[in-house]
């Protein structure tokens, strides 16, 4: 890794906590099936997912849940372009209203794959919800249906995003500061 500090918070675990609570509230909003489930990308959504679904029993949501891995980056911080499932889905989407939950939105790459790749499945619907947008960023015209924090270009992680595998655990998004 190259050297680098991230020293700065960018969205504290406060400011991600009510931000994830008004998200439930939308997504049950317009929410009316018996036949949700959840798609969790991995590995950047695990923390994110994990405090969606906390409170979606109480809003009258009743989700299956599963994951997928796909994975685009290398070690750095830029995509190669190419987006591949390394572990799919089990539970049967079938006619399912389908909401895949990622980290965050860049060039768009991984995000319409992965609603391509559910469709193909035989889902009923697809829809998405992102902590992050980086709108600059966007390769292919995609938008997320309920999406955390607009963000500018920096690089960013913590709470599930990583450099490298790196501070997925902090509970705050952080800047990646690079330094020489
Ligand atoms: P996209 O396919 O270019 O939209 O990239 C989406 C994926 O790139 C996300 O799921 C992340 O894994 C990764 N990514 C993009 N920007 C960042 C960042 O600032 N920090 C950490 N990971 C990022
Ligand atoms: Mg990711």
């Amino acid at each position: 890794m190259d050297s680098h500090h991230v020293n700065d918070i960018l969205i504290s675990s406060l400011e991600i906590e009510t931000r994830v609570d008004e998200l439930v509230h939308e997504i049950a909003k317009s929410t009316s099936t018996d036949n949700l489930v959840l798609v969790g990308v991995l590995r950047g959504s695990f923390m994110f997912i994990a405090d969606l679904v906390r409170d979606f029993n109480n809003h009258g949501l009743h989700p299956r849940i599963d994951f997928m891995t796909l994975e685009s980056y290398g070690a750095g911080t830029t995509s190669n372009g190419n987006v591949r499932v390394t572990k799919d889905i089990h539970v049967d989407v079938t006619g399912a209203d389908v909401l895949i939950i990622d980290d965050i939105l860049d060039s768009g790459r991984t995000l319409s794959f992965a609603v391509k790749h559910l469709n193909n499945k035989g889902a009923g619907s697809v829809k998405t919800c992102t902590l992050l947008d980086k709108p600059s960023q966007r390769v292919i015209d995609i938008s997320s249906d309920f999406n955390g924090f607009s963000i500018e270009d920096i690089f960013v992680v913590g709470y599930g995003l990583d450099y490298d595998s790196y501070y997925r655990e902090l509970p705050h998004i952080a800047k990646v500061t690079f330094t020489n």
